[in-house]
């Protein structure tokens, strides 16, 4: 059975469709789905939520309803879920509440392919006494696993990585790196930013410690997703109000709070992937494994749009792609970053927009893989061109034509 992208495309706003639009790692379109429910919230209950008058218990409801769903999507329950603003304040707040579980001296090891949301928050805790160890990438840009096991020790307290790096669009063993983190003692703290909009998220399957995910890029509002083990939670300190206590996970690491009509939406993300898995004949259990099959169908409409990428990629000598040069699921999703030999990036972003091409350029806040890797050039960066499951085969021609053009320019 193969993802139906027609029907897949009707239920977003037309308007988007008028753009080949490939920088969907920054951020993915919404389906209507998303915008109704957000609309509804808005319209009905923009209250204070939780008293007895109807529109401020519905308005709870409604919130309760998208954090639960997005539970239950990941196989997790709602008090290991907090729903907050990003995931780079998901990551801070979490570094300051396992701060005090750890003495001066203890280790830090973070990865340079990290994008700063999963790196800066934990650098940080250096002023306090931490030891921040560097893992640092190989020259392809990938995890160096060769050096991991002599950079864990019996004082290495958490180790922070990315599941996919939003740069190179490379897939990395969460399992297999959270194992050895754990033979040491050590936590993890796992970005799933780039993943997420590609592969189900199964956390408890992969026996991570925590796992940070944005929901902007996975359909849904302006949102991050951090999940974290109950036991891990427990002993985290509390961020919020004094008056909230240790054992309250739903509200301890989220001071800030979620954006109400926000979270009020996610229902709209699983009322999108409804929608697609009954249109499909996909039997729905429960909304995870419901997750699980639709997201079959993503990844291997994905990798043909990978395929017929690297295809153009590696068949032009001008054309330097980093990270692997294979459009294969079990080795990538499909963001790719480029280098166009005698155009800078900015301008290649702006030529290829004037042909209806929507890509990015930069660095993305991952500076500190770009400059490891000897991209001095971080105002230019790379040429991001970044792809979700409706994006079609013809759009991907029609962003390889652009590049060609600038090419022969
Ligand atoms: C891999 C990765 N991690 C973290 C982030 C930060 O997410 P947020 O904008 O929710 O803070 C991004 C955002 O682009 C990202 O691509």
């Amino acid at each position: 059975m193969q993802l139906d992208t027609n029907f897949v495309r009707a239920q977003f706003p037309q308007n988007h469709w008028r753009w080949a639009f490939f920088e969907n790692a920054g951020g993915a379109f919404v389906p209507y789905s998303v915008i109704q429910r957000m609309t509804e919230y808005m319209t009905e209950n923009q209250v204070q939520p939780g008293y007895p008058a109807g529109p401020s218990t519905q308005a709870k409801q409604r919130m309760d309803a998208g954090h639960h769903l997005m539970a239950e999507m990941i196989g997790a329950a709602p008090e290991e879920v907090t729903v907050s603003a990003s995931t780079s304040i998901n990551a801070y707040v979490l570094a300051q509440a396992l701060r005090p579980l750890w003495q001066a001296g203890d280790e830090i090891l973070v990865s340079n392919l990290n994008h700063e949301a999963n790196s800066g928050p934990w650098r940080r805790l250096q002023e306090f006494g931490l030891k921040i160890v560097d893992w640092p990438v190989t020259a392809d840009a990938g995890l160096d696993m060769a050096a991991l096991p002599a950079l864990l020790n019996e004082r290495t307290r958490l180790l922070a990585f990315p599941h996919v790096s939003n740069i190179t669009g490379e897939i990395n063993d969460v399992p297999g790196i959270t194992q050895m983190a754990h033979d040491k003692g050590a936590l993890v703290c796992v970005d799933g930013v780039a993943a997420a909009p590609h592969r189900a998220v199964e956390a408890r399957k992969w026996d991570v410690d925590f796992y940070l995910f944005s929901f902007y890029k996975v359909f849904g509002p302006h949102l991050g997703c951090l999940y974290g083990k109950r036991e891990h939670l427990l002993k985290a300190r509390g961020q919020y109000h004094y008056f909230f206590p240790e054992d309250d996970l739903l509200h301890k690491l989220n001071p800030a709070g979620p954006n109400h009509e926000s979270i009020a939406a996610l229902v709209g993300i699983s009322d999108y992937f409804d929608t697609l898995a009954l249109h499909h004949g996909l039997e729905i259990t429960d909304k995870f494994e419901r997750t699980r099959q639709l997201y079959q169908l993503f990844v291997e409409h994905e990798e043909l749009l990978a395929r017929r990428f690297v295809d153009w990629a590696t068949d032009r000598e001008r054309v330097k792609l980093i990270g692997p040069a294979t459009g294969t699921r079990d080795v990538r999703v499909p963001t790719f970053s480029l280098l166009l030999d005698g155009v800078q990036s900015a301008d290649a972003a702006k030529q290829a927009a004037e042909q209806g091409v929507a890509v990015g350029f930069g660095h993305f806040y991952a500076k500190r893989l770009l400059e490891s890797i000897g991209i001095a050039d971080l105002q230019n960066g790379v040429l991001r061109c970044s792809m979700a499951h409706y994006n079609t085969v013809e759009e991907v021609d029609k962003l390889t034509a652009a590049l060609d053009t600038i090419l022969r320019k």
